[in-house]
């Protein structure tokens, strides 16, 4: 099996270790020849000349480049695939990059696909893995792929792109937002970093939000927030749930704010099956991070 990687950033550096250590036969081509010769260097891939060359002979064609560059991508590559091909792309919403795989790839089977996690991953193994077929050809492929994953550990959603979109929007776009508000809320105090000092496992994990939001990529945190379809409105429902309990502090409204809480830990619990874990939880995301 042969597999080209189009796109030589921090996931396609992933997936060409990934593949490579499968034992898959890994082209690579991007923009900039220095990240080419540092993978072929380290993991000792092939480098292609150009996104073409790469593909030729590829049973596997893994698209990962920004959503910003996808479709000039599949423009170059498009009539240069052949029917027994599978191009995949990775990007992190999938409604726009599915319609342009639809749009460009005529012969071939497409796939998109979201590996929701970073480039900071340790392995597959434990990750989610979210695969968006939109016909009975693709489900196919999605469905063999998806084993093959879950064979590496992965744990594999297979949903429409509209849903994964709208699932992404509270999933990556409402956290990426409260850490970036708690972030800027935080430096308004002088002592937040000595705040450390004193704090509990509700503080740390706070803070390590917002280090850890603030510490990504703002084109493509920007690009989520913007591209994401329901995003705007869990913020503004975000926003209405602020200033309703702030009118509670603002009240001194005890009572008020205790039948509050007293609801929303009601309700958690009915709906949570994981709910009375919260602490182990959240120590071991701590220990992990
Ligand atoms: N980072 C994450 O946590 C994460 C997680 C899951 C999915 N994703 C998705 O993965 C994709 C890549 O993200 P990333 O973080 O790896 O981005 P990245 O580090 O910016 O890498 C993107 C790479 O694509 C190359 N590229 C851009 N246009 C190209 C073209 N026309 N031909 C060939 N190569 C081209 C860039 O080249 P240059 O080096 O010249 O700029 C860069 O090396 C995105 O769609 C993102 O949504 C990211």
């Amino acid at each position: 099996m042969r597999v080209a990687i189009i796109g030589a950033g921090k996931m396609g550096r992933w997936f060409t270790k990934f593949f490579k250590e499968e034992g898959y036969s890994v082209i690579v081509s991007s923009r900039t020849r220095e990240k080419l010769l540092a993978l072929k260097d380290e993991f000792g891939v092939e480098m292609a000349e150009s996104n073409v060359a790469a593909i030729e002979g590829a049973d596997r064609v893994l698209l990962c480049v920004p959503l910003e560059n996808l479709e000039a991508v599949l423009e170059e590559i498009s009539s240069h695939i052949r029917s027994k091909q599978v191009v995949m792309d990775i990007c992190s919403i999938k409604e726009i990059p599915v319609n342009l795989l639809h749009k460009y790839v005529k012969k071939g089977i497409v796939l998109g696909t979201h590996p929701v996690f970073g480039p900071g991953a340790k392995s597959i193994e434990g990750q989610n893995y979210v695969l968006t077929p939109i016909n009975d050809k693709e489900m196919k492929f999605a469905k063999k792929f998806g084993t093959w994953l879950e064979e590496k550990g992965a744990k594999v959603v297979i949903t429409s792109p509209r849903d994964h979109d709208e699932l992404m929007s509270v999933v990556l776009g409402f956290p990426h937002f409260l850490g970036l508000v708690v972030g800027d809320t935080l430096l308004n105090y002088s002592n937040f970093v000595e705040a450390k000092d004193v704090a509990g496992a509700s503080y740390r994990l706070l803070l390590t939000l917002a280090e850890a939001v603030a510490s990504e990529e703002t084109g493509f945190y920007s690009n989520l927030q913007m591209s994401l379809p329901e995003v705007e409105k869990i913020e503004g429902l975000f926003l209405e749930k602020v200033e309703e309990w702030l009118e509670l502090v603002r009240r001194k409204d005890c009572s008020g704010f205790s039948s509050k809480m007293e609801q929303v830990k009601k309700r958690l619990k009915e709906l949570d099956p994981d709910y009375e874990r919260y602490y182990e939880v959240m120590y071991r995301l701590l220990d992990d991070s």
